[in-house]
C-alpha cells in the first residue's frame, strides 16, 4: 500500500477504534468516581479567549510564553485551552454561581492543546481528566481532592505510585519565600539560562521549574517554601496530612513541587509512577484560593486537579493492565447461507438491533465456512445463520460459540433466545459488553 499522502501533525494522534476499550474504561472509571464524590460534570468550550490563560495560568510562563495554540481572528485572539482549570472558573462565573451557588464540584474530561515538544509521554493534544472544587478553604477538600484522584489509579489497578505533596504558602508567606529566592538565584544569576536570567524579574519562582540542566544543578540548595510556612498556612497543611494519613493515603512532602502555574496557593500535589521514565506525573493539581477573584469574582478558596490519559496509559500499559480491554464485538453475526438468503440475513440483523441486540452481517457474500471462520475470529457470541431451508419455513439457525450449541430458533422467537444465550454467557445485550471482562 502507498504511504499516506497525509498524516495527523506532529505531536497529534488517532485513537484507533483498538484502543477504544482503554479509553472508554478510563471515562466510565472517571464518570463514576466524579459522581461518587459529588462531582458534576462541566464542558466548557475548546477554545477561550487569549488574555484568560495569560491571567489565570500567568503570563511568565512556559505554557504561555511558548505553548499555546493561538488563532487570530478580525480583532480577537483565540486560544485551544492548554488546560481546564481557567475555563472552569471563567464558566462557573459566567453562569453566576459565585451569586446563586457558590460553592460547586464540577469536573471535566477532554482534550487539551500544549505546543510542546513532542516526546515520550508529552503530545501536543491531550486528554485530562480535571475536577475543580469551587468556594470554600476546607482543607478536608484538598484531602478529598488527593484521595480522588488515588481513588481513580486504585480502581484502575495501578500500583507503585507516590503522592507527592508541598506547599505554597500564600499571602506574607509567599512574599517572603519569593525574596528568599530571589536572594539565592542572584549571586549565580548570570550562570542561569537566558529564559531564566529573563523570568527573574516578571517571575522569579518559575526559575524553579525550569528543566534546564544548568538551572537544575544552580536549584540545588534553593529555599524551600515548606519550612517557612507562616501558621495559618503551616496548620493547613498539617491538616490536609492529617486526614490523608487517617484515610490510608501514604503521602510523601516533596518540598521541590512548585508546579508550572502561576494560580497556585498553599497545597500543592502530584501523583507519580516513576516506572514510566522521566515524565512520570499522572496527575496534578492544588489549591488557587485567588483566581476567582483574579477573574473578576469575589475572593473565594478553590482546590482541583487533572488526570494525564497519556501517561496513565501508558503506566497501565506497563502493568499489563490493558490486556482484554477491547472493545466487545457485536453479540451476534447473522450469516447466510446461500446467495438466495443475502437480504434475510440483513433483515434478521435489522430486527436484532431494533430490540437492542448488536448485530452485524456479512457483506461480501462469502460462503457460509468463510462467514462462520470470520465470525468466530472476531469473537461474536453467537452466530445466526439463515438459509433457504429456514427462510421457507421462518427459522433460523443460533448457534452459541462458547458452547457449540446450536438450536432452530423460530425467527419470531430469536430475539428471546439471543438474549437468554447473551446472558448466560455474560454478554449484556443493552450495551454489548462483557461483564466478565472489559
Ligand atoms: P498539569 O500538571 O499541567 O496541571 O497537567 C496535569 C497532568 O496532565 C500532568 O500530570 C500530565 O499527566 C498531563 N499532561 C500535561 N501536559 C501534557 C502533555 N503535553 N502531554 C500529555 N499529558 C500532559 C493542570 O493542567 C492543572 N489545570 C491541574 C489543576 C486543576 N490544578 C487545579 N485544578
Amino acid at each position: 500500500m502507498a504511504t499516506p499522502v497525509y498524516k495527523a501533525p506532529r505531536g497529534l494522534r488517532d485513537v484507533l477504534p483498538e484502543q477504544m476499550g482503554a479509553w472508554r474504561w478510563l471515562e466510565s472509571t472517571a464518570h463514576e468516581l466524579a459522581r461518587r464524590f459529588g462531582y458534576r460534570e462541566i464542558r466548557p468550550p475548546l477554545l477561550e479567549e487569549t488574555e484568560l490563560f495569560a491571567r489565570s495560568v500567568g503570563e511568565v510562563t512556559d505554557i504561555v510564553e511558548k505553548e499555546m495554540f493561538t488563532v487570530r481572528k478580525a480583532e480577537h485572539s483565540f486560544t485551544l485551552r492548554p488546560e481546564g482549570t481557567a475555563g472552569t472558573v471563567r464558566a462557573y462565573l459566567e453562569a453566576g454561581y459565585a451569586k446563586t451557588a457558590p460553592f460547586q464540584k464540577l469536573f471535566y474530561l477532554g482534550p487539551m492543546f500544549r505546543y510542546e515538544k513532542p516526546q515520550k509521554g508529552r503530545e501536543r493534544q491531550f486528554t485530562q481528566f480535571g475536577i475543580e472544587c469551587i468556594g470554600s478553604l476546607d482543607p478536608r477538600l484538598d484531602a478529598e481532592a488527593v484521595l480522588l484522584a488515588v481513588s481513580f489509579f486504585r480502581e484502575l489497578g495501578l500500583g507503585g505510585l507516590e503522592v507527592r505533596l508541598n506547599s505554597m504558602g500564600d499571602g506574607a508567606d509567599r512574599d517572603a519565600f519569593r525574596e528568599a529566592v530571589r536572594a539565592h538565584v542572584e549571586p549565580n544569576l548570570a550562570r542561569y539560562s537566558e529564559e531564566s536570567q529573563r523570568r527573574f524579574e516578571r517571575n522569579v519562582l518559575r526559575i524553579l521549574d525550569s528543566k534546564d540542566p544548568r538551572d537544575i544543578e544552580l536549584n540545588q540548595g534553593a529555599p524551600r517554601l515548606v519550612d517557612h510556612l507562616g501558621d495559618e498556612n503551616r496548620a493547613h497543611f498539617d491538616r490536609v496530612l492529617a486526614l490523608l494519613d487517617e484515610a490510608g493515603v501514604d503521602a510523601v512532602v516533596d518540598p521541590t513541587i512548585v508546579r508550572g502555574l502561576d494560580y497556585y496557593t498553599r497545597t500543592v500535589f502530584e501523583v507519580h509512577c516513576p516506572s514510566i521514565g522521566a515524565r512520570s506525573a499522572l496527575c496534578g493539581g492544588g489549591r488557587y484560593d485567588h483566581l476567582v477573584e483574579e477573574l473578576g469574582g469575589p475572593d473565594l478558596g478553590a482546590v482541583g486537579f487533572a488526570i494525564g490519559f497519556t501517561a496513565t496509559l501508558a503506566a497501565l500499559g506497563d502493568a499489563g493492565l490493558l490486556e482484554g480491554r477491547d472493545e466487545a464485538p457485536a453479540d451476534c453475526f447473522v450469516a447466510s447461507a446461500d446467495d438466495a438468503t443475502h437480504d434475510a440475513a440483513f433483515a434478521v440483523a435489522c430486527e436484532l438491533r431494533a430490540a437492542g441486540v448488536s448485530a452485524v452481517f456479512d457483506q461480501e457474500a462469502r460462503r457460509l465456512k468463510g462467514q462462520l471462520k470470520l465470525a468466530s475470529k472476531a469473537g461474536h457470541p453467537l452466530v445466526a445463520v439463515v438459509g433457504s431451508a429456514e427462510l421457507a419455513d421462518g427459522t433460523v439457525q443460533l448457534k452459541d460459540m462458547s458452547s457449540k450449541e446450536q438450536e432452530t430458533v423460530p425467527r419470531a422467537e430469536l430475539v428471546g433466545r439471543a438474549r437468554a444465550r447473551l446472558a448466560a454467557t455474560g454478554v449484556s445485550a443493552a450495551d454489548g459488553s462483557s461483564s466478565a471482562g472489559a
